[in-house]
């Protein structure tokens, strides 16, 4: 099974934006994003990982899933008090599929609901 990455934007001031002297809520994201993944059964191989910014400012908090031969996906409108276990549930449905798709039923309704985009598996040129 291909681990799964999961970045989390710690840059985002929430939807509406919270005040520039906030807290910010994607740095609170992370934080429970974080504590859900170390309760996860040890077969989860899920790296967490911050970023500043996925380009999702107006529709965060924001979060990317990705791994090496799997679709990407980008979801918004995240909130940190509830929507933490979404993207870790829908992370390990993500690992758990060789290509990244998981089947739409079982994804957590958020997911379904704010899924900004998916994008291919990048190719690999040189077998081409
Ligand atoms: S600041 Fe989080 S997506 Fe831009």
């Amino acid at each position: 099974m291909t681990a799964s990455t999961l970045y989390v934007c710690i840059s985002c001031r929430g939807t509406p934006p919270g005040p520039p002297d906030a807290a910010r809520p994607g740095a609170r994201l992370l934080a429970a994003v974080e504590r859900l993944a170390a309760e996860q059964p040890q077969d989860m191989q899920l790296s967490i990982v911050p970023v500043e910014c996925l380009s999702n400012c107006q529709r965060g908090c924001s979060a990317a899933i990705a791994a090496p031969g799997k679709w990407t996906y980008v979801i918004g409108d995240l909130d940190p008090d509830r929507h933490a276990g979404d993207i870790v549930a829908f992370a390990r449905l993500h690992q758990g599929h060789q290509d990244g798709l998981p089947v739409w039923r079982e994804r957590p309704a958020h997911v379904r609901k704010s899924t900004i985009a998916r994008v291919p598996p990048m190719l690999n040129h040189s077998e081409r």
